[in-house]
């Protein structure tokens, strides 16, 4: 069975004693879901290789794909990584950016954790989550603690605690509930090789901000890796990649707005004519211009943090709907943007149309 805790963030008196068994689940060499700033990670003790195969098992990850360890300060990454590889510039992303969503990949220290939790690497991401609970809990375990995102392979991270029951109820330690993480999208990971900056995955940093923390330095961004889908609409058969959402998905992008209103609606229409039951995802200022089964606005392009927040909750609306047909705008790739297109192409399975 599953332990479930709701606890406040503000982290009155009654938030200790969920946050001590919580914390001594993890100490036991079991499971336990936590919020984060970002999202959901299911968390493990990152020195038990048992307990870092607990996280595998349940979310059923495959085993090359390494995760991150989330610290409660400075002092625990003495124990994880090699001290000498810390450069100045690591230091001074840490003071700007820790706590918070950026994971610094550093070599890693031999035989200080599982090496599970690298998939045998010899680097390891390391982050200081800047969340209440999640502080606490790690401050309560007093071990690194191993945390992908809390959802089973290949689904939306979960950004509420009934995200993480609806992937992973059973198969877990424990959940503690401490409402929705605010972000809404994962860290960023980086990586310094030759005083040059790597973004591996753009996250809840973005560029722009860590250019600002490091005015010299250069930053290469990640390949964003398309296949042009510019025939509509694709045979049905082929839509049920194992991608999220469970339905077709496929990205529309393009500067004139009104090209790209008229491209999806017309090819909304022919979806719902072959039978299909269909979805737009969309943002708040363009939603009452279309027509399907399901509309979801996800936040403001003004406000594009918004749309951030929004984006796991409504890819996951689109599955509880049971729409199989889905048209999602694009946005622009500035700002938290690139983090948000960048999950919306793996959703898309990389499918994008350029109006
Ligand atoms: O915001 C987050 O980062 C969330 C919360 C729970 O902290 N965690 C998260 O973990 O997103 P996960 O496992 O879902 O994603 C970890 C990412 C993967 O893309 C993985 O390949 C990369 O970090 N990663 C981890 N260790 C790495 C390493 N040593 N070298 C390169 N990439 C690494
Ligand atoms: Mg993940």
């Amino acid at each position: 069975m599953t332990k479930y805790w709701k606890v406040d963030q503000g982290l009155g008196c009654e938030t200790f004693e969920p946050i001590i068994e919580a914390a001594m689940l993890l100490r036991r060499g079991e499971t336990v879901a936590f919020p984060t700033e970002t999202v959901y990670g299911l968390g493990a003790d990152a020195t038990n290789t048992a307990a870092v195969e607990r996280i595998f098992l349940a979310k059923g990850r495959p085993s090359d794909n390494p995760l991150i360890v989330h610290i409660a300060d400075i002092e625990q990454l003495s124990g994880l990584i090699e001290p000498a590889s810390v450069t100045s510039d690591h230091r001074k992303l840490m003071e700007f950016f820790w706590p918070g969503p950026l994971t610094l990949v550093l070599p890693v220290k031999t035989g200080g954790i599982s090496s599970l939790v690298t998939a045998g690497l010899t680097t390891v991401g390391v982050r200081i989550p800047d969340h209440p609970v999640a502080l606490q809990l790690l401050r309560e375990a007093k071990l690194p603690i191993a945390a992908p995102s809390a959802n089973s392979s290949g689904r939306p991270s979960p950004t509420l605690a009934s995200h993480v029951r609806e992937d992973l109820d059973g198969r877990i330690g424990g959940i503690v509930d401490g409402g929705a993480t605010g972000v809404g999208v994962e860290s960023t990971v980086i990586q310094l090789v030759d005083g040059q900056l790597y973004i591996l995955r753009p996250g809840g940093v973005t560029a722009e901000q860590l250019q600002s923390a490091l005015p010299g330095i250069q930053i290469h961004e990640p390949e964003r890796e398309e296949i042009l889908d510019s025939e509509t609409p694709r045979a049905p058969g082929m839509k049920y990649a194992h991608y999220a959402p469970k339905g077709f998905m496929h990205i529309v992008h393009g500067d004139d707005t009104e090209a790209v209103v008229a491209w999806i609606q017309s090819d909304i229409n022919a979806a719902k004519a072959r039978g299909e039951s269909t979805g737009i995802l969309t943002f708040e200022e363009r939603a009452f211009r279309y027509d399907a089964d399901l509309v979801i606005a996800c936040g403001s392009l003004s406000q594009p943090e918004t749309i951030a927040q929004e984006l796991y909750a409504a890819l996951r609306q689109f599955d509880q709907e049971g729409i199989h047909y889905i048209a999602a705008e694009g946005c622009p790739e500035t700002g938290i943007g690139l983090a948000i297109m960048n999950r919306l192409r793996k959703a898309a399975g990389h499918r994008l149309v350029r109006v």
